[in-house]
């Protein structure tokens, strides 16, 4: 979708429809104000109160716009950028709805600056207007959804294109996402997947290259190599690197994504239902990376930034991993294996081993790693955990904020010492499953084992793939995590540069 920011009164706007954020309490003053441009106007009264997801479209005579369509904010005191998000999504179903090529989207006047609140409407409006529609024979033909998207700026426009500029960016980094976690698992082998990763850093001036089996093998990877036991399909580990000659860093940030293209458990099989069944998004951890960096590159954020996106799906092959294998991790350490189904923290625990090779600054891995998840936190909001050493405060604040600001929402899980307790093995350095209390914790505290530096740990397991449809998130991949790193990431580079 083209996007781009005018400042030409409301009136002149020549687009198939005119979309405008009212909030409920200003509803009645804001289609007063409207109605001096358009008596028709007054209309908009009717069946709409401003509530969030409420829209009502009519059309005027005075206004060059075909159609004039307002969009519910909520209370006015209680709109964030978030709302903004929420509110440009339904905008986005009323715009597809009347089959509009064309929109106009005004930004409110409120306390969000120019530039977030842009930012927020341009991603709501694309997000929301994403469809998946690879595997469908019968293509819409008459309609393909809006094509140009125009943001009226009321105050400052330089911000007003900043941020939408940025929302264009980011939202369509959010798509590359969403579309690699949707894609079907037959067609994300992990040589796919690297092709797939190689054909976007190129497209974005990032460097990418991938280890195969053999090279994987040469450095140790035993953990990612036990997962890929059961598999036909050879494991990938694919670096990718962000190295623009204004960073402003020498030691980088490293990202790690959890690559699993399809997860039925291993000889520990998932049952199908509400379980293997949505386990091709078991590499959207990998997607939030590939995204966030596709996005850094694209906005040229001078941070340096390293990729690791190990790769491999878990299947019960003969020669697969079995409970009981002991293996020996890229670090050395070894892992009793007592569940197949916990092979996520098996291939990540060799990325972050791998990751101290580079010295980082921060180090920070994606994963849908446990169903606890799920259970702690809903579908909504990823679990966040950090290494217990220097700093652990700030780093969770800095990904707290990342997450309100980006509307990928996350909560801290805590990390005291005792949860290691329970991952001592009887016969090796430690047991890949920690019993059933506290599973996400257990889950990380296996992670940090595999640490050496400032780490944070992103379980997305509930946020990253819906059964139902969320504002502005569709049934399936979210591409969550994408807008949460970018900000992580933009908040690290604007520090450096004070
Ligand atoms: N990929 C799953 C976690 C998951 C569950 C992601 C639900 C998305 C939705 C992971 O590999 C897994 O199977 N974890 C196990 C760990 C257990 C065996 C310790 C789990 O959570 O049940
Ligand atoms: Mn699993
Ligand atoms: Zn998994």
């Amino acid at each position: 979708m083209k996007v781009s920011v005018t400042t030409i009164p409301l009136e002149e706007l020549d687009v198939d429809i005119l979309l405008i954020p009212c909030a409920e309490d200003q509803r009645d003053e804001l289609i007063e104000r409207l109605a001096e441009l358009d008596p028709s106007a007054v209309d908009a009264r009717r069946d709409f109160g401003g509530a969030l997801g409420d829209s009502v479209v009519v059309y005027p005579g005075g206004l060059r716009a075909t159609r004039l369509g307002l969009f519910g904010l909520g209370r006015e005191s209680a709109v964030t950028a978030d709302t903004l998000r929420k509110g440009a999504s339904t905008a986005a179903a009323v715009a597809s709805k009347c089959h509009a090529d064309t929109v106009a989207i005004a930004v409110p006047d409120s306390d969000i600056d120019d530039e977030a609140a842009s930012q927020a409407l341009v991603e709501g409006f694309l997000l929301g207007s994403y469809r998946f529609d690879r595997y469908r024979t019968e293509k819409r033909e008459d309609y393909e959804g809006p094509q140009r998207l125009v943001v009226h700026a009321a105050g400052n426009d330089k911000a007003s294109r900043r941020g939408a500029e940025r929302g264009r960016v980011v939202s369509e980094a959010v798509c590359t996402a969403r579309d690699l976690v949707n894609l079907s698992p037959d067609e994300k082998t992990p040589q796919l997947l690297a092709k797939e990763i190689e054909k976007l850093a190129k497209k974005y001036g990032l460097d990418a290259s991938t280890w195969d089996k053999a090279l994987i093998e040469e450095e140790g990877m035993g953990g990612l190599l036990a997962v890929n036991r059961g598999s036909p399909e050879p494991p990938t580990f694919t670096v990718i690197e962000w190295r623009p000659e204004s960073a402003t860093n020498d030691r980088p940030v490293v990202l790690v994504g959890k690559g699993v293209v399809f997860d039925t458990g291993g000889l520990s099989l998932k049952p199908t239902k509400d379980s293997m069944d949505a386990m091709k998004s078991d590499m959207a951890g990998a997607a939030a990376v590939i995204g966030a960096m596709e996005a850094i590159a694209r906005l040229e954020l001078p941070l340096y930034v390293v990729a690791l996106i190990p790769a491999t799906d878990n299947r019960p092959g003969e020669n697969a991993y079995v409970p009981g294998d002991v293996v020996r991790m890229h670090s050395g350490a070894t892992v009793e294996v007592l569940n197949t189904d916990a092979e996520g923290r098996m291939l990540l625990a060799d990325a972050l081993s791998y990751a101290k090779t580079y010295k980082p600054q921060l180090v920070i891995d994606v994963a849908t790693l446990t169903g606890a998840a799920v259970v702690a936190l809903g579908s909504e909001v990823a679990a966040v955990m950090t290494n217990e050493s220097e700093g652990a405060e700030e780093r969770l604040k800095l990904v707290h904020g990342a997450g309100a600001r980006s509307g990928d929402l996350v909560h801290p899980l805590p990390m005291y010492g005792h949860y290691d307790d329970q991952l001592k093995s009887d016969v090796a350095d430690m047991k890949n499953v920690g019993g059933r209390e506290a599973g996400s914790i257990t889950a990380a505290k296996f992670l940090e084992r595999f640490t050496a530096y400032p780490w944070i740990h992103l379980d997305i397991a509930g946020p990253a793939f819906l059964r139902s449809a969320k504002p502005y998130r569709p049934v399936g991949g979210t591409g969550f995590g994408v807008r949460l790193l970018v900000e992580v990431l933009r908040d690290i580079s604007a520090r450096a540069s004070r």
